[in-house]
């Protein structure tokens, strides 16, 4: 009977239950409180903390199956997608993870039994061999005496390029953090494990597939690149289950099991021109589906930096292939349902925001459908102005990033004009930019994040504003230090606090650190690791280390905090009720002046639908409800269906804030004890912040009552200027409109009778010298716009015309010079303009036919300069 990837999946759990491992979610892809990765990249992220022994996990023997996405970073899939059949952008981790409690033996063993027993994955042991980390010996003897592997199937992998640790079998999650030697499980597809003494050292050896890395977690690696010893040696395992599935099903291709089978199948009907044996086309359009509809489902929209930009190239990228592979219809967005059915249990998300991800995925597919067309035209235009036959770098670099326009694309096209494409150009821009995203890839890489913290702070804020507690550490510009002196600056770490730290939109609290008469202030508190810093200035006296002292927020400010806090979360239930379930958040901010809630909605939002949002808030608001907080596992919330934003991190405990059953959400911030607190909830602001996000700005209590009352003041005095009453204010302001229309049309008419007029006067000065018209004159008070009409209109009345007019308004000259093209090979505007710029300063220029320019300050040479002109004229026209 053919397994089937769930029952994979099932089989893993089950066999880690039984061995007394807790089944714990997957965590996001999204890492929280991480800066130092992208996406999640491997099943023990969540844990980076615990194996750091700066957190404790309830369970020392944990297992996961891990979302993963490998596009950046130290751990970067994407481009092998359609050269590798092993390969994936997206792809799910099974793990195991012993937390300082099994080593080395048991982890190796729990493998073996799971891959090689008949009860459970049934594998050929003949086929397996396996790799150690050279100076492993313990690992290796494992191998040889308990699992008795022969020796020729276990293999010493050595550190690379002469550089320590850095080995296949050395393996750490990006530049920092934990690291340990590993172990890794190959099977041979082939038939060379017939051959006992087969040498699976060498390179050239086909068909091996890395199954299970076992990483035995010893280090963790510090920013400058030093190794130090972790507290507890603890277990992490990975297992890619697509290609355990690979094996288990005799496939010869991850791209061959179940999953990917119903995925290819609806790209082919959905595209029946692609030829089938264009894999590498089909396999990335394959890949880069379920990565960019697991990303979306995970609130990441397609943008121009950061996650959002990762997205984007991942849609073009499957985009282009299709494109190249002859298809010209949108069907990107088509292959979702298909997705959801394929990766059954696993696409709960997907599911929920079905519509959401289609409607993205298709927009980006119009927009990239007309970045083609445009693409088109900048390479067209290029190959026009060409002098060579090659095209360069530059150009196919710009096609390619701004305009998303694949190489082979623009190769094609310069084919059909006989022209090259310089290659290798094109690869000097990429690693050129390559670089510059890398560095700006390097989120926040200040000394305040990498400060080391040693202790543990506990917060108990959430009902005490003051408590005695001790000062663990002290930092000054990312320094420990041990005091404190009046005027400095820095970080302070308390055993534990009621400062809020910065997280989940809500602003970290402002206080006072005390002890007697030596005042800390706190401006900003956030969290670091384990610890909580309160950031602040030392006002007066001195602070050490291990002092006793007062912590004291200041309570004003987080009442309106926590008001503002509360009435987020009515608006953001407010607006699933309005908009519908997949009204998902994007964002928010709360602070002691208002709150911002971003949040998907493909809808424009109305005054009524603002007001009706308003109406609903403020009805809660007036029922005074108690605001109850309670504390559950996070899988029973979940279960219970409590919404949550997906790319926190939630530990296995939650805190769940409901407001009766309008608003249940998972939160940890702080709140009001009752809506009625709230006081009063009004929307400021409204808009689109990019394509299909909104955002709403809102203030509550005394703040929205005095913008009310702002609002007020602003009609009684425009009803005091209008002389006008409540009543009729409206009726004066459109009829003072009208009026003011009126009065526009009059100025118009009046003014286009007096153009006429100077029109008229300044003709007759015109002098006709061999049959040529010159006409150079100065207008009073005139502006450069007057002057353009101006001499519009006497051209039409003189042919073969000189006209030179000028004007001095504030002190500036200004003039326009219009000659017509007849006289052109002798005179030229552009020339004049020269030499009236020479003499009176100013600049400006224009074409042999019109000039005008502006700004000169010499008035006292006006008149002499233009007279020099005209004679210059003269006696041109007469040579
Ligand atoms: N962290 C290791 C890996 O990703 C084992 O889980 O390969």
């Amino acid at each position: 009977m053919k397994i089937n990837t769930n029952d994979i999946r099932k089989m893993f759990l089950t066999f880690f239950k039984k061995k007394g491992h807790e089944i714990m979610a997957s965590s996001s892809l999204i890492p929280e409180n991480d800066s130092t990765l992208l996406f999640t990249n491997a099943g023990m992220n969540q844990f980076k903390d615990i194996f750091l022994g700066q957190n404790k996990n309830k369970y020392t023997r944990v297992a996961t199956i891990q979302k993963c996405l490998r596009t950046g970073g130290k751990h970067n899939d994407l481009d092998n997608i359609g050269y590798s059949e092993n390969h994936h952008t997206f792809f799910e981790m099974l793990g195991n993870f012993s937390f300082g409690d099994y080593f080395k033996k048991e982890a190796i063993l729990y493998a073996w039994e799971l891959l090689t027993s008949e009860k459970w994955f049934n594998l050929n042991q003949n086929r397996l061999w396996v790799t150690v980390y050279h100076k492993d010996q313990e690992t290796y003897n494992i191998w040889i005496n308990t699992i008795k592997l022969p020796k020729n199937k276990v293999v010493f992998i050595k550190d690379n390029k002469n550089s320590q640790f850095n080995s296949d079998n050395f393996w750490q999650m990006g530049d920092y953090g934990p690291c340990g030697p590993s172990t890794e499980i190959f099977y041979d597809t082939t038939n060379a494990y017939l051959n006992n003494s087969i040498n699976y050292c060498t390179n050239t050896l086909k068909g091996q597939v890395e199954i299970w890395n076992i990483v035995f977690m010893e280090y963790n690696r510090t920013y400058d690149g030093q190794l130090i010893k972790l507290p507890i040696p603890s277990v992490d395992t990975g297992m890619g289950l697509e290609r355990i599935t690979r094996i288990l099903q005799n496939k010869k291709s991850n791209y061959e099991i179940d999953i990917f089978e119903k995925i290819i199948k609806s790209i082919i009907q959905f595209n029946p021109n692609i030829n089938i044996n264009e894999k590498k086309s089909i396999h990335i359009i394959a890949d880069h589906i379920r990565s960019a509809s697991f990303l979306i489902s995970e609130n990441i929209l397609p943008s121009n930096e950061g996650r959002g930009y990762v997205l984007r190239r991942i849609i073009r990228r499957a985009l282009r292939h299709a494109y190249t592979s002859g298809m010209n219809k949108l069907f990107f967005y088509k292959l979702v349902p298909t997705l959801i059915q394929a990766m059954e249990e696993e696409s709960l998300l997907i599911k929920k925001r079905e519509k959401i991800i289609q409607n993205i995925l298709k927009q980006e597919e119009i927009q990239f459908n007309y970045t083609i067309s445009r693409g088109i035209k900048l390479l067209k235009s290029k190959i026009q102005k060409m002098k060579g036959k090659i095209l360069n770098g530059k150009t196919i670099f710009k096609l390619y990033d701004t305009f998303g326009f694949p190489i082979d694309l623009t190769a094609d096209f310069c084919k059909e004009y006989n022209l090259k494409i310089d290659y290798e150009g094109f690869k000097k821009e990429m690693s050129l930019q390559k670089k510059q995203t890398r560095k700006s890839n390097m989120f926040k890489n200040n000394h305040e994040l990498y400060i080391d913290i040693k202790h543990h702070s506990i917060f108990v804020g959430y009902n005490k504003y003051e408590i005695k507690s001790t000062i663990q550490q002290i930092f000054v510009n990312g320094i420990s230090v041990k005091k404190l002196t009046v005027g400095e600056s820095g970080i302070i770490i308390l055993n534990q606090t009621p400062f809020y730290p910065e997280s989940g939109g809500q602003i970290g609290d402002i206080g006072i650190i005390l002890k007697d008469e030596n005042v800390f202030e706190v401006k900003n508190t956030k969290k670091h690791g384990i610890g909580i810093g309160h950031y602040g200035i030392l006002k007066s006296g001195e602070i050490n280390i291990n002092q006793l002292i007062t912590a004291k927020i200041n309570i004003k400010n987080r009442i309106l905090i926590q008001n503002n806090h509360s009435a987020t979360h009515l608006l953001h239930s407010t607006l699933r009720n309005i908009f519908g379930e997949n009204t998902v958040q994007k964002g928010s901010l709360v602070n002691d002046s208002y709150l911002r809630f971003d949040f998907v909605c493909y809808q424009k939002i109305t005054i009524e639908i603002i007001q009706k949002i308003e109406n609903i808030i403020n009805y809660y608001i007036l029922k005074n409800i108690p605001i109850n907080t309670t504390i559950d596992t996070f899988n029973n919330a979940k279960q219970k269906g409590i919404l949550a934003l997906f790319h926190e991190k939630y530990n296995d405990i939650v805190r769940i804030v409901s407001i009766n059953n309008y608003s249940v959400e998972l939160c940890g911030g702080t709140h009001s004890s009752h809506t009625g607190n709230i006081g009063l909830f009004k929307i400021i602001n409204e808009k689109s912040i990019g394509s299909g996000i909104r955002r709403i700005e809102a203030i509550t209590g005394k703040n929205a009552v005095k913008f009310i009352q702002k609002k007020e003041i602003e009609i009684k005095n425009i009803i005091n200027i209008l002389n006008a009453n409540e009543n009729n204010v409206l009726d004066k302001i459109k009829i003072l409109i009208e009026k003011n229309k009126i009065l526009e049309k009059k100025i118009e008419y009046f003014t286009e009778i007096e153009l006429i007029n100077i029109k008229n006067q300044l003709i007759k000065k015109n002098q006709l010298i061999n049959n040529i018209n010159i006409l150079i004159e100065n207008v009073h008070n005139f502006n450069i716009k007057l002057l353009r009409t101006i001499i519009d209109k006497i051209k039409l009345n003189l042919n073969s015309s000189i006209i030179i007019l000028t004007t001095v308004n504030k002190n500036k000259i200004y003039f326009i010079i219009n000659i017509s093209k007849t006289l052109n090979n002798n005179i030229q505007a552009n020339k004049i303009a020269k030499k009236i710029i020479a003499h009176i300063g100013g600049k400006g220029g224009g074409n042999p036919s019109l000039s005008e320019g502006g700004g000169g300050e010499k008035i006292e040479l006006l008149s002499s300069t233009l007279n020099n002109i005209k004679q210059w004229i003269i006696k041109k026209i007469n040579q």
